[in-house]
């Protein structure tokens, strides 16, 4: 049996609510494999803010240097201010930790009710955002300034570098060139955001690098439309920080529900542990009822099955959550069910091992 230690912070809402179905379908899944986890728990949050003065302590993040990976649930709540929460907990996780690269599949699941008209969905849809997640348009350089003066302002320098840049543009060459070869640039680089035509430049440097992917790229604003009206023809979109995190809401929308998306906030040459986090907030306006969907953060335990080497195990995971919706009628509000939380991660439950692996 192999112990992997997972760094687990629920931390806000329904962050709270989707972490125990993950970790059960973690236990399920290991059990068949010979692995097993544990848990160590830490109560991060914006309670322990209130109650505290800080999202973690001082040390927090030399508490979870040495696991094995981290589980996040989500982060924020009303009555302390989000850049408040984010930058003292998540954006720290992700920089300190050298999480440059945040993955985000997206897949039209059978079964799953997209808004999108079937004619559109015909061939499939299967990509994933690749999103630089260190640096970008989410710098620290800037600030507010003459807070309540007719003088007052907000600055905020977005930061390309050519290091960062380049790093998330092989690792999105790769991938593609693992899938089906296509890649997709985010761009905005009509000369207007200077930072644009340099990500352009590097783009068609590393393309020389990967032969094999063919790639093209594509403004920002007319991107997001393309997502909406032929999602099919991405395999691979790399974006900078902002563009990534919008496109990974709006990706996860066609998709039936932002309940259902996952990320992986990887650290690839593995000198500290990776993060698996949904893709959603902490979303109060159904936090304690326990109707959130799971899906995203059990999706989550198998992208971390993956980074830990074991990808049949995590191709269980998915096999048993999808198959729930393709076969059944249990699915949570989100996707127009009425199952629980709990309901909904039992039925996965029950099929944990109930078909064989393809
Ligand atoms: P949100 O994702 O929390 O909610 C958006 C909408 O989607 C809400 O209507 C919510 O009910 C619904 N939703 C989200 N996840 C769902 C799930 N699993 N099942 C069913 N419905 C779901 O986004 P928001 O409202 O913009 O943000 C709320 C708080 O969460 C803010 O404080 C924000 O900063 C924080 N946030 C944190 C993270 C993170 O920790 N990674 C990500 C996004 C937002
Ligand atoms: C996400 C979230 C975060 C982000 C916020 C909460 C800082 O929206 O993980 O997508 O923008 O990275
Ligand atoms: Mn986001």
């Amino acid at each position: 049996t192999t112990t992997y230690r997972i760094a687990l912070i629920p931390g806000d809402g329904i962050g709270t609510e989707v972490l125990p179905p993950a970790c059960a379908v973690l236990d399920a899944v290991g059990a068949r494999h010979g692995l097993q986890f544990s848990y160590d728990e830490f109560d991060w949050s914006c309670q322990r803010y209130l109650a505290e003065g800080a999202m973690m302590p001082a040390d927090g993040l030399e508490q979870i240097r040495h696991h094995d990976s981290i589980l996040l649930g989500a982060v924020g709540w009303p009555g302390v201010p989000d850049h408040v929460s984010l930058w003292g907990l998540l954006i720290p996780i992700r920089r300190d930790f050298r999480q440059y690269i945040n993955l985000r599949p997206i897949k039209v699941l059978d079964g799953v009710p997209s808004p999108l008209r079937p004619e559109i969905l015909k061939d499939g849809v299967d990509f994933v955002v690749v999103r630089e997640n260190v640096e970008g348009e989410y710098s620290e350089i800037g600030g507010r300034l003459n807070r309540g003066f007719p003088e007052e302002m907000a600055v905020q320098e977005a930061v390309f570098t050519r290091a960062g840049v380049t790093r998330v543009l092989d690792y999105a060459f790769d991938l593609a060139g693992q899938r089906r070869g296509v890649l997709t640039s985010a761009t905005k680089s009509n000369g207007i955001v200077h930072t644009m035509p340099f990500w352009d430049q590097l783009v068609a440097e590393r393309s020389a690098h990967h032969p094999g992917v063919r790639w093209d790229q594509e403004h920002i604003d007319a991107l997001a439309a393309k997502v909406v009206l032929d999602p099919a023809r991405f395999d691979v979109i790399v974006g900078s920080n902002l563009f990534g995190d919008i496109l990974s809401d709006l990706a996860a929308a066609i998709a039936g529900s932002i309940g259902t998306a996952p990320a992986a906030n990887l650290n690839p040459e593995r000198e500290f542990p990776s993060m698996f986090e949904p893709v959603h907030g902490s979303a109060p306006d159904i936090a304690g009822q326990g109707v959130a969907n799971p899906l995203g953060a059990i999706w989550c335990a198998s992208m971390m099955l993956d980074h830990l080497g074991h990808p049949e195990a995590g191709a269980e995971v998915l096999q048993a959550a999808f198959g729930v919706l393709a076969e059944t009628s249990v699915r949570t509000r989100d996707l127009g069910g009425t199952a629980t939380t709990a309901e909904f991660t039992r039925e996965v439950l029950s099929r944990v091992g109930a078909h064989s692996v393809v």
